[in-house]
């Protein structure tokens, strides 16, 4: 049982997650915001409401994700200008998904300038692409409150069901095979040299995790060296 109970931070815990596909940054990045007692803001989750509801962002969006092709860079930029703005960020936030270009992270380094006080932290975490592509065949979802499962690392206690409302769980779209290689290969160009870029002005502040390896041990690492940052 992971234990993510909240703790009060000194200062703003301002955490960005990167990682492939499935690497498991939605899971961790629940429970690091969940322990922290800040928002956990997931561009992914936005987008895909966004899709449910039929607003013009989730009508441009929905064909792209479907495909697994990233959504252009100035939409993002733009949907999460106007969620930091908001009140209940302003005591710090974990990003999952975002930033996934130079481009965006460019538009995020000047947003971010003055905004908190509180030093960025880059967590990184790293799955072999094998274990990748397990995680993603068996993951399902959750369309009403955005839980998710997996079919056999974390099924629900009714298959089918989601534990949390009781809907019927589905599969993502972009979780099938054609759109799970297009992924891969956006994240290795256009994400990817992310790595390089805040590893050199991270210093301190970035870190990689092994991802491949039990929730609770990998969320164990991740909490340590948020606290350690604050
Ligand atoms: P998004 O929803 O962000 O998808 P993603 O980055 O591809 O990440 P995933 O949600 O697939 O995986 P994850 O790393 O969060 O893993 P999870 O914890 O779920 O984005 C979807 C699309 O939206 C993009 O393709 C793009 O089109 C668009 N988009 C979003 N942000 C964008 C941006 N900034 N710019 C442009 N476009 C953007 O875990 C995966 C599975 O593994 C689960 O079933 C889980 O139960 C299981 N699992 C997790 N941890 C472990 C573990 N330690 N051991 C075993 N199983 C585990």
């Amino acid at each position: 049982m992971v234990d993510a109970s909240p703790k009060a931070a000194t200062s703003p815990a301002r955490v960005i997650f990167l990682g492939p596909p499935g690497a498991g940054k939605g899971t961790q990045a629940g429970l690091v915001a969940r322990h922290f007692g800040v928002p956990k803001i997931s561009t992914g989750d936005m987008l895909r409401e966004a899709i449910a509801q039929k607003t013009p962002l989730g009508l441009q969006a929905g064909p792209l994700m479907e495909e697994g092709r990233l959504v252009p860079d100035p939409l993002l930029i733009g949907i999460i200008t106007d969620r930091l703005a908001q009140a209940d960020c302003q005591a710090g936030y974990v990003l999952d998904g975002f930033p996934r270009t130079l481009a965006q992270a460019a538009g995020f380094g000047s947003m971010a300038v003055g905004r908190q006080s509180g030093g960025l932290l880059v967590l990184n975490v790293e799955v072999p692409r094998d274990e990748l592509l397990r995680r993603l065949s068996g993951r399902r979802w959750c369309p009403e409150c955005q839980a998710t499962f997996h079919v056999h690392n974390d099924p629900p206690k009714q298959p089918g069901i989601c534990d949390r409302c009781g809907a019927g769980l589905i599969q993502r779209e972009d979780d099938k095979e054609t759109a799970v290689t297009r992924r891969l290969q956006e994240y290795d160009e256009r994400t990817a040299p992310l790595i390089g870029y805040y590893q050199e002005r991270g210093g301190k502040a970035f870190h990689t995790v092994d991802g491949y390896r039990p929730v609770d041990t990998v969320f164990a690492e991740l909490k340590g060296i948020v606290e350690g940052a604050l």
